[in-house]
């Protein structure tokens, strides 16, 4: 897989996964007090973190690669990287659990989704400014660049 289809591949994963966010943002405002509510949100909130494993596992092995190739700071990106999803996944298991403790009650776990939404947004955004830039993840670079003059 190409730098280009790679970078196409992510942003469309972040488009999905913004849209199932937002879902769950509504769900997690409104399910507050229902007893049904919990079980909608736990299942909710239980598939998001399935397919944000998914997200991350791709970008694990094709984002990291692409960024090791992609110019002389390369393996230092590739490290960020690493450590970066190494602390998220340990954050997400926690979420996870409370997700699967039966005994939480909706209102703590809506508060959890709540921040969780708020910080993938924030982690999309900055991934996408830092590690998806079209300058980097280009075709067409085939070492380090040289600047002229
Ligand atoms: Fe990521
Ligand atoms: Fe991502």
């Amino acid at each position: 897989m190409n730098p280009a289809a790679v970078r196409k591949r992510i942003l469309d994963d972040h488009v999905d996964l913004r849209t199932r966010l937002d879902r769950l943002e509504q769900l997690a405002r409104s399910d507050r007090c229902p007893p049904a509510g919990a079980e909608t949100l736990r299942a909710a909130g239980c598939d998001l973190l399935a397919r944000l494993e998914a997200h991350m596992a791709f970008e694990d092995v094709h984002l990291a690669r692409v960024l090791r190739e992609a110019d002389a700071w390369g393996e230092e990106r590739e490290r960020r990287l690493v450590d970066e999803h190494r602390q998220q996944r340990a954050h997400l298991k926690h979420i996870e659990l409370d997700l699967r403790e039966p005994a939480a009650d909706v209102e703590t776990l809506a508060h959890e989704l709540l921040d969780l939404i708020a910080w993938l947004r924030r982690d999309m955004a900055a991934e996408e400014r830092e590690r998806l830039d079209p300058d980097v993840l280009r075709d067409d670079v085939v070492g380090i660049r040289v600047e002229a003059g």
